[in-house]
């Protein structure tokens, strides 16, 4: 198949193996292509790309601008701190006024669960989701598997953990369906209140003992805590909840596994992470950010060539 099955990426659970593997193959192409000296190619010329941020974002933000560019394609950044959106435009009047100025991609984050998902059902051109509430986080889940797959080779048969604010995460509504299709098992850490009470349903088992879990995994991706995302309490203080699922040196050490360590940032150090782990070689969340890049000119393309 050289085609994607969807016009929008609006989450994971949309999409085929196959559009994953399609996904992978080309950026690995995109991948060797930043590595050149001159890092652009035309391949989305004369294409005008709006990326709309409602919510505050430095990696998928920065990554996306810098897959368009390297794609040659025109790029508009809103963001709705300064918009007509202060003067109560709403979100379909904002994007509709954007794409009358012949824009054909939109790229949006936005807070609420759901709002990539109601633009796509009221606009023609196609979209990415950057992030949409606590529900998926697409490009993110894509680039998580295409960094585990390029250090340990292939997903299948893999243990994936991840630990931490599942019930809030994004990352994790991402990152289950990817590792799930390509053939990963999956466990999900954390404290009992930040766990999806339907978690089991979905494939994934659920083990509330951190250096059980990591005894387990081959694989472990930390998540901070969401708190901008929380109307009450879940745990009772961060410095709580870093003694019992913090990840530090002397936890990791315990454990007689190599674990590669993944994160999708902002890392809150000292909190879910320790600086020993997040900079240690074990670590691989700087390779995630260099291949989001490789991974979203991937999608852009495949889109931008499908309409
Ligand atoms: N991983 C991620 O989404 O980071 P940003 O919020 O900085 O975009």
């Amino acid at each position: 198949m050289s085609a994607l099955s969807q016009k929008h990426l609006l989450g994971l659970k949309h999409l085929l193996k196959s559009d994953i593997d399609l996904i992978f193959k080309t950026a690995d192409n995109f991948k060797e292509v930043l590595q050149r000296p001159i890092k652009k190619v035309p391949s989305l010329r004369d294409i005008t790309i709006a990326n709309l941020f409602f919510e505050d974002s430095t990696r998928t933000r920065i990554s996306f601008e810098l897959a368009e560019k390297r794609l040659s394609a025109d790029t508009i950044n809103f963001s709705s701190s300064g918009s007509a959106i202060k003067k109560g435009e709403t979100l379909l009047d904002t994007v509709r006024n954007i794409l009358a100025m012949k824009v054909d991609m939109i790229v949006m984050r936005h807070s609420s669960s759901g709002a990539a998902d109601f633009l796509s059902q009221n606009i023609e051109a196609s979209i990415i989701n950057a992030g949409d509430g606590t529900h998926e986080h697409p490009t993110q889940g894509l680039l998580d598997g295409y960094s585990v797959r390029e250090k340990l080779g292939e997903l299948k048969g893999l243990n994936f953990l991840i630990i931490g604010d599942i019930k809030h995460s994004r990352v994790a509504g991402s990152d289950i369906p990817l590792m799930l299709k390509m053939g990963a098992k999956v466990k999900v850490c954390g404290p009992p209140t930040l766990i999806p009470k339907y978690i089991e349903e979905l494939g994934v088992s659920y083990e509330p003992n951190l250096k059980k879990a990591l005894e387990w995994c081959n694989v472990a991706n930390v998540l901070r805590i969401q708190l901008e995302r929380m109307d009450i309490k879940f745990i009772p203080s961060l410095r709580e909840y870093s003694l019992f699922y913090g990840i530090n040196r002397e936890l990791l050490n315990s454990v007689k596994k190599n674990i590669t360590i993944m994160h999708p940032g902002p890392v809150n150090r000292g909190v879910e992470l320790n600086s020993n782990v997040a900079d240690s070689k074990q670590s691989i969340i700087l390779q995630q950010v260099e291949n989001g890049v490789a991974i979203r000119m991937a999608v852009l393309y495949l889109l931008a060539n499908r309409n």
